[in-house]
Order: C-alpha cells, then sequence, then structure tokens
C-alpha cells in the first residue's frame, strides 16, 4: 500500500546505473539536434555544476523536445484557421442537463453513483500543478485561505468533502466494509514540496494518508521562438510543468495507473484544484457517466459572457473537443444561436471530467498525437552570448503544454453534463480585490450556497445585527463535514430558524443553534 507516496517520472540514468556520463558523446548529440549551446559554458563549471548539467541533459530526450517544438510550431493546431468553419456547437442530443432533469432522475443517478463509491471503484484525481500567477500567491492555489469564518483552505474543504461522502457511501446498502475514495494529487515541481508539507502538517485533514498518492507530473524544456532551449543559468536547463495534459503521461509514468489497477479502481473524477464549489467525485456525475456507459465525461456550465475565461465544449471535425479561451476566434466566441438568443458556443469547460481506468489506459496508444499548446512568456534566461542571465521586459520564448481535455477527441463514448453555475463553478483565478474569480468571490458563493442548502431545507435564517455580511452573502457557513450538497440538514432545521453569522461544524452545534 502506498502510504502518501511520493512518486516521481525523472530519475536520471546514469545516477542509478553508476555509470559515468561520456561528455563528448553527449555533446555530439546535442550539437547534431541543434542545441549544442546547452554545453556552452561546461568548462567553466565547478564540478557539482558540472554534474548538475550532465545529469539534466543526460535525462533529457532532445530529439523528442525538438519533435515537439517543431509540431507546436510549424503545424499549429487546425483550430487556429478557420475556426467557425471547423467547429460546431454541442447538438441538444449530445448532451444532458441537471437544470432540465427531473428530481427522480437525478436521484437514480445519485444512487448509482453512491453505489460504485460504496464498492470502492470510485478515486479522485486532483490537478494540482499550476502555480497560480494571476492569483499573485507563491503558495500552491490549494492552500489558499478564502476567508471563510472557519479558514479553511481550498484542499481542506476538498478532503472533508472526500471525507463526508465516504459516510454518505457507505451507508448504501451491501458496501464494503470500509468505503474509500482514493485520492491521487498530482503536483508539479513548483508546487511538490509545499503541497506535501501542508498536506502532512494538517495530518491529511482526518483523511488516512494511506489513501493519499502524491505523483508529479514531467517537464519541458523552455524555448525561444526559433527552437533554441533555454537555459536558467550556465549549468540549468530552464524548464517548465508540461501542462495539466501531463497527467495521463505521470498516471502511467509514476506507477498511479497500476496502483488503481491494485485498488480494482473503475472510474475517475479528475478535477482542478481552484474551483471552492468542486462537487469532488459526485455521486450524481458519476452514476450519470456509468449509466451512460461514457468512456470519459465532462462537465460544463453555461459561458456568462462572450470574453469569459473558460474554455468551449463543442465538436470540432465532428468529434467532442474544448477550444481554449485563449485560442478561440473572436466571431466563435460572439456567436449567437438564433433559436434562444444565447451563445452558440456557449458549454463552458468546468475541468471536471469523469474516465474509466480503461480509458486512461488507452491514453497511451494515441499520445503521440495529441497536440502541444504553445504559451509565450516572459523567459528569465541565459544570454548565450554574453553568460549574463537577463530578466525580459518583453515576451522571449515559449513553454509548451499540454491540455488535459486534448483526449476528448479520442473518446469513444463522451457524456456531457451541464451543471448549475452557482451550485459548482466559482473558480479562484485572480488577486483578492478583482471582483471577478478572485478570492472575495470564492467566498461569497460558498456562504450563498449555504443559505440556500438551509432554505432548501426547510429553514429559515435571520440576518443578525453583528452579522458583516460582506459581498451581500449572510455569514453563514455549514461544514462539508455535516453535509456534502445540502443533504441531512431538513430534519433538523425544517419549520425552525438560524441566525447569521453562524459557522457550523457539527450537527450537534446545528441542533444547538436552531431556534
Ligand atoms: C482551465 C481550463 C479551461 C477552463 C478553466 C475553468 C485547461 C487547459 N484550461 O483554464 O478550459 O475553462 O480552467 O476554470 O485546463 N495545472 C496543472 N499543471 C499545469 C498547469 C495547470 O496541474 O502545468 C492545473 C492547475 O493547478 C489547475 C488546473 O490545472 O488545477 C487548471 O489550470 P489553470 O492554469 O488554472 O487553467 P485556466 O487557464 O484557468
Amino acid at each position: 500500500m502506498i502510504a502518501a507516496t511520493s512518486l516521481s517520472i525523472q530519475t536520471p540514468k546514469h545516477q542509478e546505473a553508476g555509470v559515468p556520463v561520456n561528455v563528448q558523446q553527449l555533446k555530439q548529440r546535442y550539437q547534431a539536434a541543434g542545441q549544442g549551446h546547452l554545453l556552452a559554458f561546461y568548462d567553466d563549471l565547478n564540478e557539482e555544476e558540472q554534474k548538475k548539467l550532465l545529469d539534466q541533459l543526460e535525462t533529457l530526450n532532445v530529439e523528442r523536445v525538438n519533435r515537439i517544438h517543431q509540431k507546436a510550431t510549424t503545424c499549429p493546431s487546425p483550430m487556429l484557421n478557420n475556426q467557425a468553419a471547423l467547429l460546431a456547437p454541442l447538438p441538444e442530443e449530445c448532451f444532458d442537463s441537471i437544470l432540465e432533469a427531473s428530481k427522480d432522475k437525478i436521484q437514480e443517478w445519485q444512487t448509482i453513483g453512491l453505489n460504485q463509491i460504496s464498492q470502492n471503484k470510485v478515486a479522485v484525481i486532483l490537478l494540482a500543478g499550476g502555480q497560480g500567477t494571476r492569483l499573485g500567491s507563491s503558495a500552491p492555489k490549494g492552500c489558499y485561505d478564502i476567508n471563510l469564518p472557519s479558514s479553511k483552505s481550498l484542499f481542506q474543504i476538498q478532503a472533508e468533502r472526500i471525507l463526508k461522502l465516504q459516510q454518505l457511501a457507505q451507508q448504501q446498502p451491501g458496501a464494503v466494509e470500509n468505503v474509500t475514495i482514493p485520492w491521487y494529487v498530482m503536483t508539479s515541481g513548483p508546487t511538490r514540496p509545499a503541497t506535501v508539507a501542508y498536506f502532512q502538517e494538517n495530518n491529511y485533514f482526518g483523511l488516512s494518508s494511506s489513501n493519499i498518492v502524491f505523483f508529479e507530473q514531467g517537464t519541458l524544456p523552455c524555448m525561444t521562438f526559433d527552437g533554441k532551449i533555454m537555459m536558467e543559468s550556465k549549468s540549468k536547463i530552464a524548464v517548465a510543468p508540461d501542462g495539466n495534459g501531463g497527467v495521463y503521461a505521470a498516471l502511467r509514468g509514476t506507477g498511479v495507473l497500476s496502483n488503481m489497477a491494485e485498488r480494482k479502481i473503475e472510474y475517475l473524477n479528475a478535477y482542478c484544484v481552484d474551483n471552492c464549489l468542486v462537487r469532488v467525485a459526485d455521486p450524481v456525475f458519476v452514476g450519470y457517466c456509468v449509466q451512460k456507459n461514457a468512456d470519459c465525461g465532462a462537465k460544463v456550465v453555461r459561458k456568462n459572457a462572450p470574453d469569459e475565461p473558460v474554455g468551449v465544449v463543442c465538436l470540432r471535425n465532428s468529434a467532442f473537443s474544448v477550444v481554449e479561451y485563449s485560442e478561440i476566434d473572436e466571431d466563435v466566441a460572439h456567436a449567437i444561436n438564433p433559436k434562444n438568443g444565447q451563445l452558440s458556443f456557449g458549454a463552458g469547460n468546468i475541468v471536471n471530467h469523469f474516465y474509466t481506468l480503461d480509458f486512461l489506459n488507452k491514453v497511451e496508444s494515441f499520445e503521440g498525437d495529441l497536440e502541444y499548446h504553445i504559451a509565450r512568456k516572459k523567459i528569465k534566461s541565459l544570454d548565450i552570448q554574453t553568460g549574463d542571465v537577463i530578466t525580459p521586459k518583453q515576451v522571449n520564448g515559449m513553454k509548451l503544454e499540454m491540455f488535459v481535455f486534448d483526449v476528448f477527441p479520442f473518446t469513444e463514448r463522451m457524456a456531457v453534463f451541464e451543471v448549475e453555475r452557482r451550485e459548482e463553478f466559482s473558480p479562484l483565478k485572480n488577486a483578492p480585490g478583482t471582483g471577478q474569480d478572485c478570492p472575495e468571490t470564492s467566498r461569497r458563493d460558498i456562504l450563498q450556497q449555504h443559505v440556500r442548502f438551509i432554505e432548501a431545507a426547510g429553514g429559515k435564517i435571520i440576518i443578525g445585527e453583528d452579522d458583516e455580511q460582506s459581498e451581500g452573502a449572510p455569514t453563514l457557513e455549514i461544514s462539508p463535514l455535516v453535509s456534502y450538497s445540502g443533504e441531512g440538514l431538513a430534519e433538523i432545521v425544517a419549520g425552525k430558524t438560524i441566525k447569521t453569522p453562524l459557522q457550523v461544524s457539527s450537527l450537534d452545534e446545528l441542533k444547538s443553534a436552531v431556534f
């Protein structure tokens, strides 16, 4: 059993085998690949630095990096040309909406999902390798405190939802003795140490550490526009995480897929770290996808404006696909469906996916066909002519990234599920005070949801005089340990009143708060 395991896919080969590196051979190989400049300062380095550089060069598959660069730059995504002709909105029969489904149908999906969880067939994958530069925090985004009364971080909220769901599934008839939802947490070089330390310091938020597996995504070198690999210093290549689409290779390369198979997991829910309303391992979504016999699924919300920074799920050459917000053409983003006056390309991607383990195992067979996306950036790097490290004022290079949704065209049975934005999507992207997708909106959206939970359960809320109500939301926080999505509250609050500000950590606290 892997206990809060660290899995990494980058181990220098020559270190393992204890074989000294043949520097001449390496130089020849890099020169042949047009990347000989990486050894330009080799003779200036001390022994330790030389070893560090050689470790990197030995491990790097430079020919593959050249191929990736070539592919990304010379055959740009067909998306970028004539999108309007290539793309089609999702036809109505291609997806279902929770907004239109009957209560019975939702209950049916929920029961199917809970049953699968109760048989230990469901696990979650958290994509937490992003650096959150827009948020302006150097800590991993999951550690962010969105200023709830409880001061819980995003990681803690997600962990407690898993804990609660385990308890709910445990109550299903025929549940296994110890229902567990393993949590596979993908980090990157920059987020890994702080993420692992944060989980340890917080005692895994009450979850069993043996059911939390950390694994690390890969990296790719940063490149100049003419295809040269950039250096961070004379002894170090500049690298960046390979994008959240690196998850597939990382799952395989670090042994996570085998770990899932050993645990007899059949279904996975992957999600993005920054959505405070995320329904982790949502039984309704799992049940929906299982009932549809889908190999892959995606949750979407209706896009709220043409320029909202979300990808859109649509058809591209008749296959399911996502057009990312950074790559969508203006005319496509603004196109209106004359039948209903809504955006034609309005199925906003919230990075909440379902996969069968079989599908994840198949990704390797088409991985060579997946796209790479170019992110043009200001990259602090070594000037090869002078040997000085330059902090550029303008974009000087590119990072190459894979996107997690680029497997969609390769699915056989894709299921798209529309959910209600206010219940399931409030991402934390921007710095405090920006007014959109920022800590204040995250806090507000959770508190407002908890007000709806109480009202839907038949309770009444009185706003106390001492409730400061920021952003117009009464200060009412209900721990995920009390309720995952509003269930279990009616027996306590129906016909009763509660007064804010109120922070509820347990059912007993709720019982003593009602009058
Ligand atoms: C992402 C989606 C976009 C969607 C939006 C919704 C992608 C490529 N884009 O955009 O379609 O509408 O979220 O909020 O998924 N991550 C890694 N490793 C990386 C980079 C990112 O694990 O190398 C993780 C982040 O930690 C985060 C998730 O991927 O959990 C999304 O990354 P982020 O950079 O926030 O994506 P957006 O540009 O907001």
